[in-house]
């Protein structure tokens, strides 16, 4: 996925761009570039890298000028280079595009535009969208715009301009966000919030198929809309004086597990009130199976919801990837509900699996932190996470606030059976102390990090753990992959002795995530055949448990709670220590090689 922003109004374009895309690197970072129009010279700056390091270079220039569009680009089509990068142009330099998406048919569309004698200067899909915009280009931007997306197959969300109609931005979309910032006397387009905050908080979600049209003093798209308000603040897209915004979300956590919950519990009745479901809960009481679709990090929190559902509300509940369900032969009956997972409601194939599921008629539920993304508008009815902004590009804190929402879906689902008013109780009084227990776990920090310090010689890890914490041990693995770059593996404890445990020798560490829970002796079997084979053994363990440290290397301890809600807190420990092993390697934990924070394209 990439960024975009846009600004016209009266302010100097270029540092509202600059400072708006430092704020949206973390959607991509291999390349950057600004279009600004000024009257007399217009400004194009495409670079390969990231912005910090032309930042100070790019400070320094002064360039006029009141419109201008930007972009940071995170690579699908076309090797990472200057000319890859974005903003894009035609053959005149009279458009000027930068684009979110995909285009797919764009081979055959750069064939046909070059033999009527179009000039490419990129290896991108993007660039084809510029010739077609030129090709119907007669003066009026919007028009020819309109024109060219008739003939585009993919996704886009997309800000142009041309010099020869100068005094506009047009934008649109289809399946990639696009937002317009309203403020007084001007006008701003991005892809995520986070770019614009700062200078307003009325946004509009522009819909698929919508064009925008966005002038000096005022903006028209084809529907009339109402701005509605952003509740993201300021101070929650900067570090806060964290060395990385992923760091800053970890000890997040604890807040985010209390907005999950927020005005949703109901404590007296055992009961939740869930405001987005109102609308289908005579339906949901006749639901007899779920499937929940999500992908990566998303997807080990679906799979711990799976074990919430089908153990508290009695659910058969499914789970699958969004790019496996939307090529398989599914089959439904009309008591069948799909809840679709993704902390960006923007995920290409968690939204190619809902409208899949639409085209068979079933009902669809939405869990997403992104008020207004694609899986929010189009899922029947839903639940936001609460979140509020994810930079960093591993998630962390929106899987806590996937794992809270999924046990209150666990209670809302669970007392419309046969869950008891006891029950209910029960996990409402646990999910209540979760985020001082949260705290708790966050306070061990600096021994997590001398755990690192300890480890980060090692480039293999197994990651263990059972029934609940089976997914924490994939969730665990997958950050330590995905900012550290070592080798992680992870695996059900009983799947072990089917083959990982040939791996076990003294340079092959095995994290094992075992809390006094009703799988726990098993856990401990696991560990005593790892030890056996003198492998280091780190553990997560219950602050109860005296025996584990006898059997393991090193232990970081977490209190007691509900067997249901032990993956919200044995999973910090993993979070901070993924996080420590990236520091001490030296990489850029917050934009990881290779990855973006949300995948837009399939
Ligand atoms: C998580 O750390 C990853 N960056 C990635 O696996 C992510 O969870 C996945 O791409 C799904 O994203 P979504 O929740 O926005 O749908």
């Amino acid at each position: 996925m990439c960024g975009i922003i846009g600004y016209i109004g009266k302010r100097p374009a270029f540092p509202i761009l600059l400072s708006g895309l430092k704020r949206l690197e973390y959607r991509g970072y291999d390349s950057f570039g600004f279009f600004v129009l000024d009257k007399k010279t217009p400004f194009l700056f495409k670079k390969k890298g990231k912005i910090s390091k032309a930042e100070k270079k790019l400070s320094d220039l002064k360039i006029n000028g009141n419109i201008g569009i930007a972009h940071t680009r995170w690579g699908t089509t076309g090797l990472i280079t200057d000319e890859n990068a974005h903003p894009h142009f035609d053959c005149q330099k009279n458009i000027f595009l930068v684009h979110n998406g995909i285009i797919e048919n764009y081979k055959e569309l750069k064939e046909k535009l070059k033999k009527e004698g179009h000039k490419f200067t990129s290896q991108t899909d993007t660039e084809v969208l510029c010739h077609l915009i030129e090709k119907y280009f007669k003066g009026n931007l919007e028009e020819a715009t309109r024109k060219a997306l008739r003939e585009v197959r993919g996704t886009y969300g997309i800000a142009v301009m041309s010099k020869k109609d100068p005094q506009k931005i047009v934008a649109a979309r289809l399946s990639s966000p696009i937002i317009l910032g309203i403020n007084n006397n001007e006008f701003l387009i991005a892809s995520d919030p986070a770019a614009i905050i700062t200078h307003t908080r009325q946004i509009i979600n522009l819909d698929d198929n919508e064009i925008a049209v966005l002038k000096p003093d005022n903006f028209f798209i084809l529907k009339e809309k109402t701005p509605e308000a952003i509740e993201w603040t300021q101070a929650q897209v900067e570090k806060g004086g964290y060395s990385h915004f992923m760091l800053k979300e970890i000890m997040e956590e604890p807040e985010t597990i209390e907005n999950a919950i927020r005005g949703r519990i109901i404590v007296e009745e055992g009961a939740v009130k869930l405001g987005g479901l109102d609308d289908v809960k005579d339906k949901l009481k006749k639901i007899k199976r779920l499937i929940i679709i999500a992908c990566g990090t998303s997807y080990y929190a679906a799979m711990i919801g799976r074990y919430m559902l089908e153990e508290y509300a009695g659910i058969p509940t499914e789970v699958d990837f969004g790019s496996e369900f939307r090529y398989r032969k599914s089959i439904f009956d009309k008591n069948t509900a799909a809840i679709f997972l993704s902390q960006s409601g923007e995920t290409a194939d968690t939204l190619a699996a809902l409208r899949e599921t639409k085209k068979k008629g079933i009902l669809t539920l939405g869990i997403t932190n992104i008020v207004g993304s694609g899986q929010a508008r189009e899922t029947d009815a839903g639940v936001y996470t609460m979140s509020g902004p994810e930079i960093a590009v591993a998630s962390t804190k929106t899987f806590i606030g996937q794992l809270a929402i999924l046990a209150l879906f666990t209670i809302f689902f669970g007392r419309q059976r046969d869950m008891s008013l006891i029950t209910g109780k029960r996990i409402i009084k646990e999910l209540k102390r979760l985020p001082d227990l949260a705290r708790d776990i966050l306070k061990k920090e600096k021994i997590i990090k001398e755990l690192a310090e300890k480890y980060c010689q090692f480039s293999n890890f197994i990651y263990l753990g059972r029934k609940y914490n089976y997914p924490i041990a994939l969730e665990g693995a997958l950050k330590l992959k995905e900012i550290s770059y070592l080798h992680a593996e992870g695996y059900s404890g009983g799947e072990m002795k089917h083959g990982p445990l040939a791996l076990a020798n003294k340079k092959f560490p095995f994290f094992v995530i075992s809390p006094l829970d009703s799988v726990y002796e098993k856990m401990i079997s696991n560990i005593e055949e790892v030890k056996v084979r003198k492998a280091p053994i780190l553990a997560i363990a219950t602050i109860e448990d005296k025996k584990i440290k006898d059997i393991t290397d090193d232990v970081v301890y977490i209190p007691k709670t509900l067997e249901m809600l032990t993956p919200i807190l044995s999973v910090l420990p993993l979070h901070l220590f993924a996080y420590y092993m990236a520091v001490l390697k030296g990489y850029d934990v917050d934009k990881p090689r290779n990855l973006a924070k949300s995948v837009t394209v399939e």
